[in-house]
């Protein structure tokens, strides 16, 4: 497309989306924040790039999901799935929650794990956890936070449960170290499920792994994997102290 054609669609486009601000301005009312109605501009903006690079970009997506991936990270705004791995709507299942904690009884993540292995057949399940969660930081103090603090008491388990090692370190390793931590014991909850179980034993169930991302660089590393074949979880050597380091 020319520049002149680009812009020209664009100045439409800039024109389409004044009437529908008008529009969501009087469907929602002076109330909602201009922060909220602008998300449309940028929903609209967002589709028009995509359709003019592939006009039938959406309605192929609308055709099906076929993902390989199933992702289970935390639920911070700095942690964005598809973004951090680089891959487009469609190529990536998700589940977030606070400090990417896996359940045995919370149905939700338990029904998108199922839907990921039994119907989607997902090759790769993976728990991403990151440094300097707030989550993790939370679970380490003596503080209220009120009714979270139920779902904290599961990493403060995983923190009882590596008592020994966690002991030596100081808070700032210790905080860091349990990020790691949490996120291997959450990778066993994976495949301690009956979902993951019991696709390893039909032969067709995915590999599990166990991610850190770094905030502070916005690189990943991996923590531990399990494949179908494997008689236990293979927890890789810590990351490196400097590694650590890169932390905000
Ligand atoms: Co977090």
């Amino acid at each position: 497309m020319s520049r002149f054609t680009h812009n020209h669609v664009r100045t439409g486009v800039a024109k389409n989306l004044a009437v529908r601000h008008t529009a969501q301005t009087e469907q929602h009312g002076e109330r909602t924040l201009p922060e909220v109605l602008r998300l449309f501009d940028r929903n609209r903006m967002w589709s028009d790039r995509l359709k003019e690079i592939n006009p039938d970009y959406f309605s192929n997506l609308a055709k099906q999901q076929k993902p390989e991936i199933f992702w289970i990270g935390c639920a911070d705004s700095r942690v964005a799935a598809n973004q951090i791995i680089d891959l487009p709507p469609g190529e990536v299942f998700v589940h977030r929650n606070i400090a990417n904690v896996v359940v045995h009884s919370d149905l939700n993540c338990l029904s998108v794990l199922q839907y990921a292995v039994e119907v989607l057949g997902v090759r790769a399940v993976i728990v991403c956890g990151h440094y300097g969660c707030g989550g993790v930081a939370a679970s380490m103090t003596d503080d209220d936070h009120g009714l979270i603090d139920n779902w904290l008491n599961h990493i403060r388990n995983v923190q009882r449960l590596h008592h020994d090692e966690l002991e030596g370190l100081d808070h700032h390793q210790r905080e860091h170290r349990l990020c790691e931590l949490n996120v291997i014991e959450q990778v066993r909850n994976v495949t301690k499920t009956t979902i993951v179980r019991d696709a390893w034993r039909a032969g067709n169930g995915p590999e599990v792994h166990g991610w850190v991302y770094g905030l502070g660089d916005g690189l990943l590393r991996q923590l531990c994997v399990q494949k179908p074949d494997d008689a236990e979880l293979n927890v890789l050597p810590s990351p490196t102290k400097e590694d650590c380091d890169v932390h905000p």
